[in-house]
């Protein structure tokens, strides 16, 4: 959608919505501006309203004299933290689809740089609809299509709404990737979208395919494959700027296209929403799609993604068959549940081959991490505390939860077994760690990072900030930590 920036009177502004943010002391100088234009004071009448300009609340005037427009809206921004205006901006697409509001104004202060591009990102993800699949055209009403920035000055928020916009396109791409459903999008549609990313942006992108897999000894991947009609497949996306490199990164991101939980079938409730399981790849891709856009400086980027779809058929993997993953160790399968762990292996032990100083793996991993930190909260694991901190301050300047967890030693005896160098569960508690800690069996590098977003890649009912199913977790954290690294 095109955000226009104009220097416009809010009396002058022709739109079927205007918006006005206003903060807890109800202080605004477009507050001020409109209740000029409209005879009325409006901050009166606001506090008449209860309204106290809590972030996320919002009251709505109609029939207001001496405005172009029909409606005008107060919209809370709380204190007025970056966060608070990324709700605010999502706050007023929301209502603009509840109003049904094709082109809304919203006024901002001559202040708006600081803020500019949280409230622009807040406006697109709460834009966001998933209607692919919706043939009735009531339900199709696919928000708001045009936005204005007005105010004195607002021209001069260019760039960082542009970059805004580049951000949530990609956190959208991730979001529509989560939501189709597991009979369109499968492994192969996976290497499509990287291939689009790649081509549009000049990025390499080598795509394994499932004899390649078989020859290189890519097992694990193959393993989990081996049952459905939609083969896997590997796919390693590399973004190389211009000019010097000074740190290579490589994001790693588990791309079960299904999780049925193979012969260890998934009891019926937990395969519903399992075309989620492709959550990681779907944030390493909108990564990548972001990392294209706003070409970063300084680090060359790895997209990884080991994809395949986890069903069940005469020949699909079993527990106790023994694989040699990538790179020569064994794995005996105790539960075909446990599977992103296999895939995500493989690409491990494969990335390592090129010469990266830091990886990132992403994955909807572990029922167990949605048990121990809730739906809306990651779990981070690595032992690395320079890296962990650096996710940690992007993940603060993104807006996104997470939450660093042991690499408890202790429990790694767990995936000890007779027969192979290891078994890919362990005992039944602590079982978030030691599925981290399996991954970490697969990596000898030490800056390296394992992010569970098992709970928050995906949303059971609708947020402030995007509907309910796949809401693009990660992405904007990818990016904050790939900025960092360029500065
Ligand atoms: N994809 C699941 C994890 C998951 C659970 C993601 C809930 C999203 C929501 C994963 O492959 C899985 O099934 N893990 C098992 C591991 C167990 C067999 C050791 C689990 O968490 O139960
Ligand atoms: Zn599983
Ligand atoms: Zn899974």
């Amino acid at each position: 959608m095109k955000v226009d920036l104009v220097t416009e009177e809010i009396a002058a502004a022709s739109a079927d919505l205007i918006v006005v943010l206003v903060n807890s002391s109800l202080e605004s100088s477009s507050l001020d501006a409109a209740s000029k234009g409209t005879k009325v004071d409006l901050r009166e009448l606001l506090e008449e309203e209860g309204f106290g300009g809590e972030v996320a609340t919002s009251r709505v005037f109609r029939g207001l004299g001496g405005l172009k427009s029909k409606r005008l809206a107060a919209v809370g921004v709380g204190d007025g933290s970056g966060h608070d205006y990324r709700r605010a901006g999502a706050t007023a697409a929301r209502l603009a689809s509840e109003l049904r509001a094709e082109s809304v104004a919203i006024a901002v202060g001559e202040d708006a740089g600081a803020y500019a591009e949280q409230l622009v990102s807040g406006w697109h993800l709460g834009c966001y609809r998933y209607t692919r699949h919706l043939s009735n055209d009531e339900k199709r009403f696919a928000g708001p299509t045009a936005l204005r920035l007005i105010g004195p000055g607002a021209e001069s928020n260019q760039p960082l709404v542009e970059r805004a916009r580049m951000v949530t396109d990609a956190i959208n791409f991730a979001r529509d990737l989560v939501n189709d459903p597991p009979n369109e999008l499968v492994p192969a549609s996976l290497a499509t979208a990287a291939g689009d990313i790649a081509s549009t942006y000049g990025m390499s992108c080598k795509i394994f395919e499932e004899s390649e897999l078989h020859e290189e000894g890519f097992n694990l991947i193959m393993a989990v494959g081996k049952g459905s009609e939609h083969p896997p497949r590997l796919i390693h996306l590399t973004y190389r700027p211009e000019g010097e490199v000074n740190r290579k990164v490589a994001f790693v991101g588990k791309g079960v296209t299904f999780d049925t939980g193979g012969y260890n079938l998934k009891p019926g409730g937990s395969l519903l929403n399992m075309h989620c399981d492709m959550a990681g790849a779907a944030a390493v891709l909108g990564a990548a799609k972001a990392v294209g856009a706003l070409a970063p400086r300084g680090v060359e980027i790895h997209f990884v993604v080991p994809t395949a779809e986890n069903s069940i058929a005469n020949n699909s993997f079993k527990p106790m068959d023994i694989f040699r993953g990538y790179g020569g160790k064994t794995v005996e399968i105790h539960n075909t549940d446990a599977e992103g762990r296999l895939i995500l292996a493989d690409a491990l032990a494969y990335i390592q081959e090129h010469d990266v100083d830091t990886i990132i793996d992403l994955a909807t991993l572990t029922g167990a991490a949605v048990v121990a930190l809730g739906e809306e909260m990651a779990g981070l694991f690595s032992d690395d505390d320079e890296l962990a901190g650096g996710l940690l301050s992007a993940a603060e300047r993104s807006g996104e939860d997470f939450w660093r967890m042991p690499l408890n030693r202790k429990l790694d005896k767990g995936l000890d077994t007779a027969n192979a160098d290891m078994k890919n569960v362990g005992p039944r508690w602590g079982g978030a760690i030691t599925a981290a800690l399996f991954l970490k069996r697969w990596v000898d590098i030490g800056a390296w990072a394992h992010l569970d977003i098992a709970g928050p890649a995906w949303a059971e009912k609708e947020s402030e900030i995007g509907p309910e199913g796949g809401t693009g977790f990660a992405v904007a954290t990818l990016v904050e930590f790939i900025d960092q690294l360029s500065r």
